[in-house]
């Protein structure tokens, strides 16, 4: 097995720069995921992993070599697509084979991989039947199948659960991932929905226009993200933003509709920048009901409620706070009226901060 490595690699189709100065570092037995928005460059990066795209600048390496001019078959990775189109007029378990036939593996070394995939993926009871007497998820299941018999020092997923149903997707992601720690082959998995990298990775690469945003576990990108984008990027419910302006004291902050004090905790941040546009950021977790219990400084400011969606478990609450809009989740028992005035209280210290102008984190 082998880490990968992206030294401050570029990919160019003639004039067009699709990924500028990547720099990475997977480790060995790692599962990271890279995700972004559709065109931000995933793929191609997966892609020049599994020697499938040209590496226009810098170095890609799988364990200790660099690969740039490797041709695929060499590289030792597996590639899993969206479409995973298995061969309709053979069986499963000929599928499986397909690729060890190429490399000439010998017979009962090729039966013992296909039986060893197969119970893995629970597809035994399978193998005799044709793709098209499957499920969709138990010809995933298959496609996956093909990936691990190679027993390759890497795995490449580009979004392969996007063709499933919502409910088949998440029993096939924490599948993917019980996988992933079975078998600590290091893995690169591609996605553009953040619920799916904040679930499986164990580090995140959040990735716009063909740069990496931000690096991290995925709480530390959730609870520090590094810049505007990212925080909108990730959670669900969304953060809700509100601009504001730093007093000259640097110890409130006023905008449409509110004013906020600065808590101690984020004090050191805002020292000293007084009159700085800021876009504050507001977790859906961090809007309380004024009934339910609260954690260190807060703030209680009132919102015109405009929307309610109950979920069974909890309510979503879309409000209006002057100009700006404000997400949050309250337990059903404190479900409001649409259009009712609603107090609710803010969890100061776990304000995100950016500059309005850079759409960087404030930090001290
Ligand atoms: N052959 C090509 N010539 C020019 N531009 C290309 C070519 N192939 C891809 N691109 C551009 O490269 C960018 C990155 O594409 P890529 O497929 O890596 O995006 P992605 O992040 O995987 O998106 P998605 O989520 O939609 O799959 C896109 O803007 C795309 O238009
Ligand atoms: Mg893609």
């Amino acid at each position: 097995m082998a880490g990968v490595s992206f030294k401050d690699v570029a990919k160019r189709y003639g004039e067009v720069s699709v990924i500028e100065g990547l720099n990475l570092e997977i480790r060995d037995h790692e599962f990271m995921v890279l995700v972004g928005p559709s065109g931000c460059g995933k793929s191609t990066a997966l892609r020049m992993i599994a020697g499938l795209e040209e590496i226009s600048g810098g170095a890609v390496s799988i364990g200790e070599r660099v690969v740039n001019d490797l041709p695929p078959k060499e590289r030792d990775v597996a590639m899993v697509f969206q479409n995973y189109a298995l061969y309709p007029h053979m069986s499963i378990r000929e599928n499986l084979e397909f690729g060890l036939k190429i490399r000439k593996t010998p017979k009962p070394e090729m039966n013992r991989l296909v039986n060893d995939a197969a119970e893995i993926l629970g597809i035994s009871h399978l193998l005799e039947r044709k793709p098209k007497q499957l499920s969709g998820g138990q010809r995933q299941r298959v496609a996956l199948g093909r990936a691990i018999v190679r027993k390759p020092a890497v795995f490449l997923f580009d979004e392969p659960l996007s063709n499933l149903d919502a409910k088949l997707r998440v029993q096939m992601r924490s599948e993917i991932k019980k996988l992933q720690q079975r078998l600590g082959v290091t893995s690169v998995y591609v996605t553009h929905d953040q619920i799916e990298a904040m679930t499986m990775g164990h580090r995140i690469a959040v990735m716009k226009d063909g740069k990496l945003q931000q690096l991290g576990t995925p709480l530390e990108v959730y609870d520090r993200p590094a810049n505007l984008f990212v925080a909108q990027f990730i959670g669900s419910p969304p953060m809700s933003f509100l601009t504001a302006t730093l007093e000259a004291d640097g110890e409130s902050l006023s905008g449409d509709g509110f004013k906020l004090p600065v808590p101690r905790s984020l004090r050191p941040v805002t020292a000293g920048k007084g009159g700085l546009q800021l876009q504050v950021g507001l977790r859906p977790d961090h809007v309380l009901s004024p009934e339910s219990p609260s954690r260190g400084e807060t703030a209680r400011i009132e919102v015109k409620v405009e929307l309610v969606e109950p979920l069974g478990n909890e309510v979503i609450v879309h409000s209006r706070l002057g100009e700006h809009s404000l997400v949050y989740r309250l337990p059903p028992q404190h479900t409001p009226e649409s259009g009712a005035l609603m107090p609710v209280v803010v969890e100061l210290d776990s304000l995100h901060l950016f500059d309005a102008r850079t759409e960087q984190r404030l930090s001290a």
